[in-house]
C-alpha cells in the first residue's frame, strides 16, 4: 500500500495515499483516513488530557490515528484495534513509529468488548454505532465516546432506518441536527440503563456530517434511574413552529399546540438532559492554547458556543421564523441582544449558523422580529 506521512496535533504517522480527485477520497484507499475528522480527533485528545483514564480502547481504528494521538499527546495507555488486517498492519507500523504505551489487536470490536473491560472506549464505525452499544455498555468502566455518521437516519431523512437503529422516531425539522445528537444519546442511555448503569455527558456536539458524544458512566442504580429521568420527547406542532419538551419514556398523551390547536407529534425518545459538563468545557477552553492542534481556532469557537448554550432541547432558526411571518430576518446579534434585554437568555448555537437557543417563547421572538421590521419601515 502506498502511504504518505501526515502530522495531526503533534503526532506524525503514516496514512494511505488517496485519490484526491474523487468526491470522497477516504473511500479510495484500502485503509480509511478522513482528514475532515481532524477536529473530532482534536476534541477527543483535548478532553482526554483532562480526564486521564487508566486506559483507552480505540476499538475501530483504521490507521490508528486517534489512538496514536491519545497515546502520544496525553500519555494515556492505549489499545488500538481494527478487524481489518490491512488496517492492523498499518497500525503496527505506526505504533512503532510513534512509540508510547500502545498495544495493537486485530479483532471484531463486539467480540473484543465481551467479557473484557476498558476504562474508556471509543466507537468510531462506518455509519451507525448502534450495533456496538450493547457490548460497550458492559465493557466501558468509566467513559464511553461515540461518533455516528449516519446523519440521514438520525435526522429523519431516512425515517425507517432511524427508527430501527435507535428505537426512536426522528423528524425532519429545522432543529434536526439537535434531534439527531439527542436521539443517538438516548439510544446510548437506553443500553446502559438495562445494566443498572447511567451516563453523564461531558462533551457532545454535531458537526458537518456526524454526531459525537463523550459520556461519563455512572455505575450505580441511582445513576441509572437519574439517566432514565432524562429521557423524553419533543412535542412538535405539524402546522407551526411551536414545540414543547416532555420528560418520560412512554409516549406522551394527546397534546395540543396552544398557538394553532393542531395535535402535536412526538419526536423521540431523546436524551433531554445536558449535553456538556460545563466545568470541563471551561477548562478545555483554558488549556487549548497550550496544545498544538490544527483546528484550534474552530475548537475555541465551538467550545465557547457549547459553554454558553442553555439546557433546552431545541433551537429556533430565526430565518425560518421570519419567513413564516413574512418579514425580513434582522441582524442576528441585534436580535440576540434585544431578546436578552427583555430578560430572555438568548445565545447562538453550534448546531446552526442561523440558530438561536433562547428562553423566549415563540410569540416573543416573532414580535421582536416584526417590531424590528416595522421600525425600519420594511414591508
Ligand atoms: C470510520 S473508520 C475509523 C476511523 C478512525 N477511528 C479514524 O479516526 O481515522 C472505521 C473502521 O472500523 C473498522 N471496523 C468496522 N467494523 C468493525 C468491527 N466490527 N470491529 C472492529 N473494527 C471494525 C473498519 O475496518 C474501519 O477501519
Amino acid at each position: 500500500m502506498e502511504y504518505r506521512m501526515v502530522t495531526e496535533g503533534s503526532t506524525t504517522f503514516a496514512a494511505p495515499v488517496q485519490d484526491e480527485n474523487t468526491q470522497f477520497p477516504p473511500g479510495t484507499a484500502p485503509v480509511f483516513y478522513n482528514t475532515k475528522m481532524e477536529f473530532n480527533r482534536d476534541m477527543t485528545v483535548l478532553l482526554l488530557s483532562h480526564l486521564k483514564p487508566a486506559e483507552y480502547l480505540d476499538s475501530m481504528a483504521a490507521t490508528g490515528v486517534r489512538g496514536l494521538r491519545v497515546a502520544h499527546e496525553t500519555g494515556t495507555p492505549v489499545i488500538i484495534n481494527d478487524r481489518d488486517s490491512a488496517a492492523v498492519a498499518m497500525i503496527e507500523e505506526n505504533a512503532k513509529l510513534v512509540g508510547g504505551d500502545i498495544s495493537v489487536t486485530c479483532d471484531d470490536a463486539n467480540r473484543m468488548m465481551c467479557g473484557k473491560y476498558f476504562d474508556a472506549i471509543d466507537l468510531d464505525p462506518f455509519g451507525t454505532p448502534a450495533p456496538f452499544f450493547d457490548a460497550a455498555s458492559r465493557a466501558a468502566r468509566h467513559y464511553l465516546f461515540v461518533t455516528a455518521t449516519d446523519t440521514a437516519p438520525l435526522c429523519g431523512a431516512h425515517l425507517k432506518a432511524g427508527i430501527r437503529r435507535y428505537f426512536a422516531t426522528p423528524k425532519n425539522t429545522e432543529y434536526h441536527a439537535e434531534v439527531g445528537l439527542r436521539m443517538m444519546m438516548g439510544a446510548m442511555a437506553k443500553e446502559l440503563v438495562k445494566y443498572d448503569r447511567g451516563m453523564e455527558p461531558i462533551l457532545s456536539f454535531a458537526r458537518n456530517h456526524y454526531f459525537r458524544s463523550h459520556v461519563r458512566i455512572l455505575n450505580r442504580v441511582t445513576g441509572a434511574d437519574a439517566t432514565m429521568g432524562q429521557i423524553g420527547f419533543v412535542m412538535q406542532c405539524p402546522k407551526c413552529l411551536y414545540r414543547a419538551e416532555q420528560k418520560g419514556s412512554l409516549l406522551p398523551k394527546f397534546h395540543v399546540c396552544p398557538y394553532c390547536g393542531a395535535e402535536t407529534e412526538p419526536i423521540g425518545p431523546l436524551w433531554m438532559g445536558s449535553l456538556q459538563d460545563k466545568e470541563i468545557v471551561a477548562s478545555m477552553i483554558e488549556t487549548l492554547p497550550t496544545m498544538q492542534f490544527g483546528t484550534a481556532k474552530q475548537m475555541d469557537k465551538v467550545l465557547r458556543l457549547l459553554l454558553a448554550e442553555p439546557d433546552v432541547c431545541t433551537f429556533y432558526d430565526y430565518h425560518v421564523i421570519s419567513r413564516n411571518i413574512r418579514v425580513s430576518p434582522p441582524p442576528m446579534d441585534e436580535m440576540i441582544a434585544g431578546l436578552n434585554e427583555l430578560g430572555y437568555y438568548t445565545v447562538r448555537t453550534h448546531f446552526s449558523v442561523t440558530g438561536i437557543k433562547t428562553s423566549a417563547p415563540l410569540p416573543v421572538i416573532e414580535e421582536w422580529i416584526a417590531a424590528w421590521n416595522e421600525k425600519l419601515g420594511l414591508p
